[in-house]
């Protein structure tokens, strides 16, 4: 195993876009644990199974095979980059993500990214359950508000029509739902460096999370 970062925390702490720069300065991979089940997500709703149904998800589990590949993530042979940050996929995500076949089917492919070298992982359980020996881990957070006003700017510089009262009730939603489940749910993890970004842009999120890795990487050569 390489080394590796994790990065956990609530729906729009500013991980992905964190953790994709991170992987770009260090020239190290980025696994976007989110967008796995996100395509597992779309793929199963896509055959009309609902999350409740778990042998059903089971079943077709067993004949879905994801790739995540520089073009983006396919599941067989389709690529499903572009259909899985859809408004319905953010609804329906953390159902999926609850279920016992869902997280046993998609633990071997997430572990087995650190095969290939040094990596930078991000998503709800990467540092409790994915990678507990990851050498430095991080918990993003920030205030529920701070939050729904990033997704909401960020809703509306894709163009679509949001309302902040609603992104904000989204936000609350899938927080209970991502922290109250049974199997891995969201949380602090004690060895995690907790960073809240409320008050910080993204280029401050991105120098303190570096110079911090920076100093871990070059400790563990000494
Ligand atoms: O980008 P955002 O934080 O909104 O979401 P995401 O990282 O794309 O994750 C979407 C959903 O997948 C989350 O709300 C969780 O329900 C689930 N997820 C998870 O259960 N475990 C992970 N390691 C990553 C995501």
């Amino acid at each position: 195993m390489g080394f590796v970062v994790t990065l956990d925390g609530p729906a729009g702490a500013g991980k992905s876009s964190v953790a994709r720069r991170l992987a770009e300065s260090l020239g190290i991979r980025y696994l976007d644990t989110g967008a796995i089940y996100r395509a597992v997500a779309y793929r199963l709703d896509g055959e009309g199974i609902s999350s409740q149904e778990e042998e059903k998800m089971a079943e077709s589990l067993a004949s879905i095979k994801i790739r995540i590949e520089k073009e983006g993530i396919f599941v067989n042979d389709e690529n499903v980059t572009g259909s899985i940050r859809s408004a319905r996929i953010d609804r329906i995500v953390s159902g999926y993500a609850a279920s016992k076949a869902v997280r046993g089917a998609l633990l071997g492919l997430q572990r087995a990214q650190a095969d290939y070298g040094d990596l930078i992982a991000d998503g709800r359980d990467t540092g409790s359950v994915v990678f507990p020996g990851a050498d430095i881990k991080f918990f993003l957070t920030a205030t529920p508000q701070a939050r729904a006003e990033r997704r909401y700017k960020e809703l509306l510089r894709k163009g679509e029509a949001a309302v902040y009262e609603e992104v904000l009730a989204r936000i609350h939603e899938r927080d209970d739902a991502d922290s109250r489940r049974e199997i891995a749910p969201l949380l602090e993890p004690p060895d995690s460096i907790r960073v809240d970004t409320s008050p910080m842009s993204e280029d401050e999120v991105v120098h303190r999370l570096l110079s911090l890795i920076k100093r871990r990487m070059t400790q563990d050569i000494d």
